[in-house]
């Protein structure tokens, strides 16, 4: 699983923060960021992880959240 914020589109709503805490947080531009891109398989690998970041994705108004199996 990879997940990625497309920060051109994100508007910091914040969904995704409030969603999943441990996988996406605020950063200094009032973006939000994969909290820690390099691990993001590993955390994503845990179940809830992927399954909350797949309902983060679904609920950023402006789709910048991409969620990828990794093959
Ligand atoms: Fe940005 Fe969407 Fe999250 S606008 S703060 S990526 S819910």
């Amino acid at each position: 699983m990879s997940i990625k914020v497309n920060e051109e589109l994100c508007i910091g709503c914040g969904a995704c923060v409030s969603l999943c805490p441990d996988v996406f947080k605020m950063n200094e531009a009032g973006k939000s960021e994969v909290i820690n891109p390099a691990s993001a398989e590993a955390t994503a690998g845990k179940e809830e992880n992927a399954a909350c970041a797949k309902n983060a994705a679904e609920s950023c108004p402006v789709q910048a959240i991409e969620v990828h199996p990794v093959k």
